[in-house]
């Protein structure tokens, strides 16, 4: 993982670079199986779908998965497929079977868990997440057993956050992704973005702790506490590279442990 902070203007600056670096990354694909996306809920990632559904990008590549799911029926408000199929599915012509849901309607959540993990590809091209103020991230929230999980990679889990009924990927689904984009927008995640990319905590106390050799994308508003610290907690950084990071957007400003790239 390359360890990028990328901080963009806005939330919506966000959602358009990270909805243009999948269509890149979609284009650049050079394997002869389909492009593994795993998908999160969150308002950002609501937008990048909507942004990605308008660019040009080879759909019949293109597997979706998810990283977690709420448990309520797929038509419910509350569930993240709904959202994903009405800001991309909807939208765009998917190969027939390239949709992957997890099944949280299954009174079963724990044979809803098996059922996807069995289904679940070896290791995801791309994985998005969303962060949750408290630092969760999937479904993986704060001092939940499911952080210490090493051999199940979906399990069903009882979240603190409304509806507590999940089911979720599993620390090592994670670690495998060839890459990861996680977003992150306004003032009211300043906090947990510093706890996640700087400060000494566990998995335990922030989940996205997890994510910090990833590739953040992040508006001005939440990087504002961690502006100026990323050097000193990630070792050899280099800062200030501005780069287009897709086929257009410009971020302002790229701090990258590998300035080459
Ligand atoms: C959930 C949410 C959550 C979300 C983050 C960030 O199921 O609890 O979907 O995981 O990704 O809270 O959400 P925003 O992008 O809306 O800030």
């Amino acid at each position: 993982m390359s360890g990028a902070r990328i901080v963009w203007s806005d939330a919506e600056a966000v959602a358009r670079g990270a909805a243009e670096a999948i269509a890149l990354a979609l284009r650049g694909h050079s394997s002869e199986g389909p492009f593994h996306l795993a998908l999160s809920g969150g308002s950002t990632p609501r937008r990048t779908y909507e942004l990605l559904a308008a660019l040009d990008v080879p759909w019949p590549l293109l597997h979706v998965w998810f990283g977690d799911e709420r448990c309520v029926p797929p038509d419910d408000a509350d569930s993240n497929f709904a959202m994903a199929r009405a800001a991309l599915f909807d939208r765009v012509k998917l190969a027939p079977g390239a949709i992957h849901r997890m099944r949280g309607e299954l009174a079963d959540r724990d044979a809803a868990a098996r059922e996807y993990e069995r289904e679940l590809p070896r290791r995801f091209d791309l994985m998005l997440f969303g962060v949750g103020p408290d630092g969760h991230t999937a479904s993986l929230f704060p001092g939940a057993p499911s952080l210490e999980e090493k051999s199940r990679r979906v399990v069903a889990v009882v979240g603190n956050k409304p509806p507590p009924n999940r089911l979720t990927v599993t620390p090592p689904v994670l670690a495998a992704a060839r890459r990861v984009l996680v977003l992150a927008t306004g003032a009211e995640k300043a906090a947990i973005v510093r706890r996640a990319l700087v400060d000494d905590v566990t998995a335990a106390q922030c989940p996205a702790r997890l994510l910090r050799d990833a590739e953040w994308h992040v508006d001005a508003a939440a990087f504002r506490e961690t502006e100026g610290k990323v050097a000193a907690s990630a070792g050899d950084e280099k800062s200030a590279r501005p780069t287009p990071d897709g086929a257009g957007a410009s971020p302002l400003r790229r701090l990258s442990r590998d300035p080459g790239r």
